[in-house]
């Protein structure tokens, strides 16, 4: 699974659905991308809400799918289930920080305070199957616990493939810039996380011994990023992006859920525009598929076939 300075496409919930994918896909044939996290309780419960749980890997290229959770064992059946669903590898979420995640879950970011457990999960993830596993982690806990290595280090001894570690503590949340620390001399490859716009950051990331870089934030309207930082060029026709987006998510999820929740989408697609405030008034409330569809065409001056 694991090349040389691939650029990877972060997992990021809400957005890095299997239609979000297939754009990604469209502009970055080989990219890996990693799916939004998924539950390890929802997917083994097969919990009928949540159609990620269903979803099939086999026609994505190279998907990583990322489960988070704090139980062994379902953490273990829940990697099975998506290698049978044909992901290519499975990552296991250690950095979330969202209290319901870190805090009551105690999964994501809270393995990071709890290494004989994230020790525990990697080691049964790893045996479970025949794939790749990785991890997704952060600097530490906060400023006085930046304790990344001692997790790589176990994280390899559990047999662990690569890591993406996201430059910034569970402390920082989101907050401040991400500070990559230099990461020669790990015993697995290093992928850098946080705040990746440009091809400066490649080199930089190259510089202090990554393996690779993970987009995660600049692909908000802007799915073609990794195929552009790949050597492509962005899209002639932004609008009919965004139209094959909407339409791919109007065939996975429906119109009822799709409609408002291509309203973010839109947003983000059409930020900086000019008239673009109005273009997201005016959308927020729209309901109606062929309403969105003919708002889009209208506003991009497409359709679906330009
Ligand atoms: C809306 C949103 C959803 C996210 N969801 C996930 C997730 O499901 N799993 C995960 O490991 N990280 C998640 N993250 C963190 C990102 O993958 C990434 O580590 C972080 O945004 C820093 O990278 P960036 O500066 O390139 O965005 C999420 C971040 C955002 C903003």
């Amino acid at each position: 699974m694991f090349n040389d300075k691939q650029i990877f496409a972060a997992p990021l919930a809400g957005v890095t659905d299997r239609p979000f994918r297939r754009i990604i896909r469209e502009f970055a044939p080989n990219a890996p991308i990693v799916t939004e996290m998924i539950s390890c309780h929802s997917l083994v419960g097969g919990h009928k809400n949540c159609l990620r749980n269903f979803d099939r890997y086999d026609d994505e290229g190279a998907v990583g799918a990322q489960i988070f959770g704090a139980d062994v064992a379902l953490m273990a059946d829940a990697a099975r289930i998506l290698q049978d669903a044909g992901a290519k590898w499975i990552d296991i979420n250690m950095g979330c920080p969202v209290p319901k995640v870190a805090t009551r879950a105690g999964a994501g970011a809270f393995l990071m305070r709890d290494h004989r457990l994230a020790g525990a999960i990697m080691d049964a993830v790893v045996r479970a199957v025949q794939i790749p596993v990785s991890v997704k982690t952060r600097l530490g806990w906060d400023d006085n616990h930046k304790d990344w290595r001692d997790l790589i280090n176990i994280a390899a001894d559990c047999g662990v493939r690569f890591a993406a570690l996201h430059g910034r503590t569970r402390a920082q949340l989101y907050l401040g810039p991400a500070v990559w620390p230099d990461v020669h001399g790990t015993p697995i490859p290093i992928i850098a996380n946080g705040d990746v716009r440009g091809a400066d950051d490649l080199a930089r990331a190259a510089d202090l011994g990554y393996g690779g870089v993970m987009v995660g934030r600049a692909m908000l309207g802007r799915p073609w990023i990794i195929g552009q930082l790949s050597g492509g060029s962005a899209p002639a026709n932004v609008g009919s992006v965004v139209l094959r987006h909407l339409e791919y998510a109007l065939e996975y999820y429906g119109a009822r859920t799709a409609v408002p929740m291509f309203r973010k989408h839109a947003a983000w697609y059409s930020a900086g525009m000019q008239n673009s405030a109005d273009f997201r008034i005016r959308v927020n409330q729209m309901t109606d598929a062929d309403e969105l569809r003919a708002a889009i065409g209208k506003f991009w001056g497409c359709d679906l076939t330009a």
